[in-house]
């Protein structure tokens, strides 16, 4: 079973050995995108899924025929797994005029506390140990720094204009507003009607009862669904999960790596 602190390094960034290759990674880095592409970047646990669920109502007007037909992986394939080079080539809809880049982020408590149950069901994640072993890891490199990855796609946003960062507790405080706001960065504007379809199918509810989204369709050895399920909970979870001493830990390291950034974090509804 691979352990949580071995990392490989590509191009200078850690990355876990276990589960991309130097290959997968080099395929990524090489991949041309067309005008028409969108991309949807995250940290792990920062709402992916959501947001791939979110842009595909929306490039169907509201419309769940295709996300309730076509796995996620399929309709938004990850670019560092080499399996997804075929998917990739024909999955992009053609509606959007310019590339574009939607950022998911999410408060880095809820992250850790999210990672940590998904490795419990992850059997190609390694063994995560105890939360205070894995907030250790968390808080330094493993999977790459969440604070490098946060820092380095927020210094852009107001730079690049096809670049639209969203957070998870936006998405879980106002869907509907972010329904619009996506819509509209993508350039497919959609009437009332639409936009409630969108929220109504892209809910908490909706998609832990999509087999398409909840991740069930994928096999027991990869996914035991047995040991916990993906769609778990929702904003402030890390409460139920730190000890005083772990959060007074993860707050004197956030304040430090999180110098000069002006971000600000919703940490509980
Ligand atoms: P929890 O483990 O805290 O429940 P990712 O897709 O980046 O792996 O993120 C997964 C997290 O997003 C999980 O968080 C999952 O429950 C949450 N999530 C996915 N869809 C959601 C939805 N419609 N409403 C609220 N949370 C959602």
């Amino acid at each position: 079973m691979a352990r949580l602190d071995v990392t490989e390094k590509f191009q200078g960034i850690s990355f876990p050995g276990h589960l991309h290759t130097k290959d997968s990674l080099e395929f990524a880095v090489s991949f041309l995108f067309k005008d028409t592409d969108v991309l949807i970047v995250s940290y792990p646990k920062s709402g992916t899924t959501w947001m791939q669920e979110i842009v595909t109502l929306v490039s169907s007007r509201g419309d769940p025929q295709f996300s309730r037909t076509v796995p996620n992986w399929a309709r938004a394939p990850w670019l560092e797994h080499y399996y997804c080079a075929a998917v990739l080539e024909a999955s992009s809809p053609e509606l959007y005029s310019l590339f574009c880049v939607i950022y998911v982020s999410r408060n880095p408590k809820d992250v850790a506390v999210s990672f940590y149950h998904f490795h419990k069901i992850a059997n190609f994640l390694p063994e995560p140990g105890s939360f205070h072993e894995f907030l250790d890891h968390f808080l330094e490199v493993y999977y790459g720094s969440w604070f490098d990855h946060i820092k380095g796609w927020t210094s852009h946003t107001e730079a690049i204009n096809n670049l639209l960062h969203i957070t998870y507790e936006q998405m879980s405080l106002d869907l509907h507003g972010t329904i619009k706001k996506v819509s509209s960065f993508l350039q497919c504007p959609l009437v009332e009607d639409e936009v409630n379809n969108c929220v109504k199918h892209s809910s908490f509810s909706s998609m832990r009862d999509n087999n398409m989204i909840n991740y069930t369709l994928v096999p027991k050895d990869i996914m035991d669904h047995s040991k916990g399920s993906f769609m778990r909970k929702g904003i402030g979870d890390w409460k139920n999960m730190f000890t005083e001493e772990q959060n007074q830990y993860f707050e004197s390291v956030f304040t430090s790596k999180m110098q000069g950034c002006t971000l600000e974090f919703v940490w509980e509804k």
